[in-house]
């Protein structure tokens, strides 16, 4: 198992270079409590939150996949040693049911962790660098051996993203391994082993609308041409598991999610990353515009889906904010 160990490298720095990227530093961490947890962790919140997808396009159910510069397949991170504790918590609390993986799934997660790594310090070298068998993440390592067993869950350590793996089982792509400590309302043990079609079947209109474009794009997603797109919800309070969202309570939250997909070449499964961003709603304020096309995409919204995304059950927040930015 992974553990934290000695300093070593640069120092994990809130003020990233240019090379590492724009993202901005932390400000005040605040405590975030999380469903089916009894423990709470900081996690520092950015300020203003990066992304706001909403504002490139209302429309919810959408394929919304662009090009991926292979530089910013994980982006850099001022936060990391929060994220590491936030995933070491809780797995000691929820164990497979945020991480799990198939036996047969083991190569694939093997050349996920070797081309991660390899990203990681190619592209980021002021936060990462290996010595021997550890991968030094700022202030902490994580044992990075090849014959790990759990290599997904080793180096899922090392970023803030979840890390999921799909591979082709008959005519469809089967979720077959997965290190999931930030899920929205969804839950992997429901998941896990199913294909993408079963995944989405609750998302009304989704299968109509975008399962068969899906398939396509996976069976012919290439190794040189990975993607990028984005999710949006509102959930109460900061919990970044989310496995619950009716437990949910405190203030409204913008959860934006940073998907990539990417095909590994020498197994041909896809790794998909996931991001969580998670801001009070009313921080959106600071951005001219962003809660009134809030607002106009949750309105456009067809009933099912409005359900489904969970506005119903928030709609004496949203009657509370449209009197101030309707
Ligand atoms: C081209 C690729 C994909 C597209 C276009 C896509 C699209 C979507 C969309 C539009 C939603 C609804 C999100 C919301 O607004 O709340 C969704 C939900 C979801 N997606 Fe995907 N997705 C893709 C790939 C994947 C992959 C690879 C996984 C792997 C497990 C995945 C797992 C899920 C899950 C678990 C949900 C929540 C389902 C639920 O409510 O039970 N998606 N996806």
């Amino acid at each position: 198992m992974p553990t934290f160990a000695t300093r070593a490298c640069a120092v994990l720095s809130p003020m990233l270079s240019a090379r590492e990227g724009d993202l901005l530093p932390p400000t005040q961490p605040r405590r975030m409590r999380f469903n089916n947890c009894s423990a709470e962790i900081a996690i520092p919140v950015p300020s203003p939150i990066p992304y706001l997808p909403h504002l490139n396009s209302s429309q919810v159910l959408s394929m919304g996949l662009a090009p991926l510069d292979a530089h910013r397949w994980i982006e850099p991170d001022a936060t990391l040693p929060h994220w590491y504790a936030h995933k070491q918590d809780v797995r000691a609390r929820l164990g497979s049911r945020v991480c799990r993986a198939t036996p047969e799934s083991l190569p694939a997660q093997r050349e996920a962790s070797t081309l991660l790594a390899a990203h990681l310090l190619r592209d980021h070298p002021a936060t990462y660098c290996r010595a021997g068998t550890a991968l030094h993440c700022g202030d902490y390592a994580i044992d990075f051996d090849e014959q790990h067993p759990e290599p997904l869950w080793a180096i899922s350590l090392a970023v803030a993203d979840d890390l999921l793996l799909l591979q082709p089982r008959g005519d469809e792509y089967v979720l077959t391994a997965a290190s999931l400590c930030s899920p929205s309302h969804w839950r992997l043990e429901e998941k896990f082993e199913q294909p993408m079609s079963t995944i989405h079947g609750p998302i009304p209109g989704f299968t109509g609308a975008l399962q068969p474009r899906v398939e396509r794009f996976l069976q012919h997603l290439h190794s040189a041409r990975p993607v990028e797109r984005f999710n949006w919800g509102l959930q109460r309070g900061a919990a970044l598991c989310a496995r619950h969202a009716e437990a949910d309570e405190g203030a409204l939250h913008y959860r934006c999610e940073r998907q990539t997909l990417s095909r590994l070449p020498g197994t041909g499964a896809i790794l998909f990353t996931i991001r969580v961003y998670l801001c009070p709603l009313d921080s959106l304020s600071a951005v001219p515009g962003a809660l009134q096309t809030l607002l106009q995409a949750i309105d456009a919204c067809p009933p099912a889906l409005a359900v489904y995304k969970g506005f119903e059950r928030l709609a004496d927040d949203l009657e509370a904010l449209r009197g101030t930015y309707g």
